[in-house]
């Protein structure tokens, strides 16, 4: 087995994050016959999770313990906080000789850079300050059940150019997928992600713009997530006035393709960037969506210990 981490799309090819993508559809299959191979039996984790978390805590527990891991949880008051307590390069070591990967969700992405540079085992980003992976292929995924396809397909993400943006962006544009995004004046995706797409020769994929309907016409499928991240809880109020008018509604969803499917990575909080109706309309979609979060981890997990 070669040591891979994973901490950003960014580091895997198109074919790999497509072969990552086939072994998540195939595992949801097995599971749901109950078929499942205990591929990672007597195998551990680290679950170190500096921030609040129910669907990804959850689906990595729920996946670990049915391929037959155990999951250790850790919180920030566990650990003493990450960086805090000792080292990075020391709990990293500490763990090398515990655990056989690290499942970690940080407020300092570098916190994971620093881990990658000691750990002898897998290192997983179970959301960052800067991405979150692991939900954008669970999206992937999710688009791919309801549209039954990727490739052509027309994204709108409408809101905060943050980390689940990010992430989201890389994995359109890695399977061909166009996303336009939406955000107000100062809040647009990272420049470290437009640098990227162009050295790829990807820059075609993405487009960040500032109107709302304009990102929304014809779309496909339209996301959104919350305006105010964890961390950015100080900024809230400012940010409830910069975000007001980029709200996922009925109104705003009239530009978009008939049938078009509504996506949020939850939780939500209704009545600022989505509406409850909305949310209830494509309740389908936003729980499949929520769900698919275990079928990817499970699917990444087999892959990283294949
Ligand atoms: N979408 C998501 O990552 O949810 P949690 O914060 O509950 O894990
Ligand atoms: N952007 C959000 C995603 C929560 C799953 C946050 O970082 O809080």
């Amino acid at each position: 087995m070669t040591l891979r981490h994973f901490l950003e799309l960014r580091e895997y090819t198109a074919a790999e994050l497509a072969d990552m993508l086939k072994l998540s559809a195939e595992l949801k299959i097995a599971a749901r016959g109950n078929t499942l191979t205990r591929s990672l039996e007597g195998k551990t984790a680290a679950m170190l999770f500096e921030k609040p978390s129910s669907r990804t805590r959850v689906s990595f527990q729920v996946a670990l313990a049915q391929l037959g891991a155990t999951a250790i949880y850790l919180r920030q008051e566990d650990i003493g906080g990450l960086g805090n307590r000792e080292p990075i390069k020391d709990l990293t070591r500490v763990l090398n000789g515990y655990v056989d990967v690290v499942i970690a969700r940080v407020f300092k992405h570098a916190g994971l850079i620093e881990m990658t540079q000691y750990a002898v085992m897998p290192v997983v980003n179970a959301l960052s300050d800067k991405t979150h992976p692991c939900q954008a292929m669970a999206d992937v995924l999710t688009i791919q059940e309801h549209c039954g396809r990727l490739e052509g397909l027309t994204v709108a993400y409408i809101g905060d150019g943050n980390n689940v943006a990010v992430s989201l962006a890389v994995a359109c544009s890695r399977f061909g997928m166009k996303l336009r995004m939406a955000s107000p004046p100062g809040y647009e995706a990272p420049a470290f992600l437009f640098d990227w797409l162009v050295q790829e020769g990807l820059g075609d994929f993405v487009a960040q713009m500032h109107d709302p309907r304009a990102a929304v016409e014809k779309a496909d499928v339209v996301y959104t997530d919350t305006w105010v991240s964890m961390g950015q809880e100080a900024e809230k109020q400012q940010r409830l006035e910069v975000f007001s008018g980029y709200q996922v509604n009925a109104e705003l969803l009239t530009a978009a393709k008939p049938g078009v499917k509504v996506m949020h990575c939850l939780p939500a909080y209704r009545g600022l960037e989505i509406t409850d109706d909305v949310i209830e309309a494509n309740a389908k979609v936003i729980f499949d969506q929520a769900e698919n979060r275990l079928h990817f981890q499970r699917g990444l997990l087999a892959y990283l210990f294949r």
